[in-house]
């Protein structure tokens, strides 16, 4: 099992490669790319620790020597928030990097499964799948944008305020990742029930969360170390999918039937070859149900502005 981190240098990608490290099945790789020439640092670092996994870093502008014979690529390179901008402000940078490292995969791992974490996830999702449409490789069930982040906060937040064991609660969020199109479905959480007030204030904290973090980082980035948490429980989950475990199930935004949008998170049974099924969201509170309708425009025009990138 070969597992690739563009972006690995960073915040995000330093605490995932730290956590790859540590909890991949014994034999796997671990591929660690940067621009910044810190990276083959990194991974030398990283390779004092005792697990059975090998690390390599490579830095530069030429990603394809970390690309060689990944099974998973992860993607975290780019610019993050600062307090008064919101994710769609980081387009106009991340966009031309997320198109030039996806054309890399296409070239060099077609069959790699791909996560993207690059914000704003409802506009890099689009441009990874034209870019790999353009290049002939693209398979829906093969990519993926990491909303896992999502699912985690409305878990934490979820336990603190009902006095549970957070690893207790699974909360399906839906939708995309931004603002509004963040939807957690809390009416389907098993055996706890929310007043309406809690509905609302909770689906405020959970769509808020990042703007929450960067504004205690006040300047600093944006969510590093439950990103990289995230972003690991999603990646182990598409590795133990790869083989063979059944019954693995994570929400992540993808191309689907197009019902709501051309991407929606939804919950996805994970198989050897990506997304085995898309599962359908299941019955909707009139809250939800609501917020659905009310954030298909914003995601819907994410989505296109992503796509008119690349043609
Ligand atoms: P960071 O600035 O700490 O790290 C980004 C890394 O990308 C840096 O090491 C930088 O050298 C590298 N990079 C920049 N351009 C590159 C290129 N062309 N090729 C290779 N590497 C390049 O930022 P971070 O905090 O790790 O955040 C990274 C991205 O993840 C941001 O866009 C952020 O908004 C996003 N993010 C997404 C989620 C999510 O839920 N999907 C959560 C948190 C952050
Ligand atoms: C998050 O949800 O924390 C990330 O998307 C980063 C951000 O800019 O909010």
């Amino acid at each position: 099992m070969k597992v690739a981190v563009l972006g690995a240098a960073g915040g995000i990608g330093q605490a995932l490669a730290l956590l790859l490290k540590t909890q991949l099945p014994a034999g796997s790789a671990l591929s660690l790319y940067d621009i910044a020439p810190v990276t083959p640092g990194v991974a030398v670092d990283l390779s004092h620790i005792p697990t059975d996994v090998k690390v390599e870093g490579f830095s530069g502008e030429d990603a394809t020597p970390a690309l060689h014979g990944a099974d998973i690529v992860l993607i975290s390179a780019g610019v993050a928030r600062k307090p008064g901008m919101d994710r769609a402000d980081l387009f106009n940078v991340n966009a031309g990097i997320v198109r030039n490292l996806i054309e890399q995969v296409a070239s060099t791992a077609p069959k790699a499964l791909i996560g993207v974490i690059t914000n704003p996830v409802n506009t890099t999702v689009a441009i990874a799948a034209e870019v790999l449409k353009k290049a002939g490789v693209y398979d829906k069930n093969r990519l993926f944008g990491i909303s896992t982040l999502d699912v985690i906060r409305a878990n934490t937040f979820v336990a603190a305020l009902k006095g549970k064991k957070p690893t207790d609660i699974e909360v399906p969020v839906v939708g995309g990742h931004s603002g509004v199109t963040i939807l957690p479905l809390l009416s389907q959480v098993k055996g706890i029930s929310f007043s309406d007030q809690e509905v609302a204030d909770l689906t405020k904290r959970i769509q808020n969360a990042g703007t929450e973090v960067v504004e205690a980082k006040a300047g600093g980035g944006s969510a590093t170390l439950s990103m990289g948490q995230a972003a690991a429980r999603f990646g182990l989950s598409l590795v133990r999918a790869i083989q063979g475990e059944a019954n693995v199930v994570e929400c992540a935004y993808v191309e689907g039937d197009g019902e709501y949008a051309r991407f929606f998170s939804q919950p996805l049974l994970l198989g050897k070859n990506g997304i085995v099924e898309r599962r359908a969201l299941g019955p909707l509170s009139a809250f939800e149900q609501q917020a659905l309708n009310g954030m298909l425009d914003t995601l819907k025009k994410d989505i296109v502005q992503g796509e008119a990138f690349v043609k």
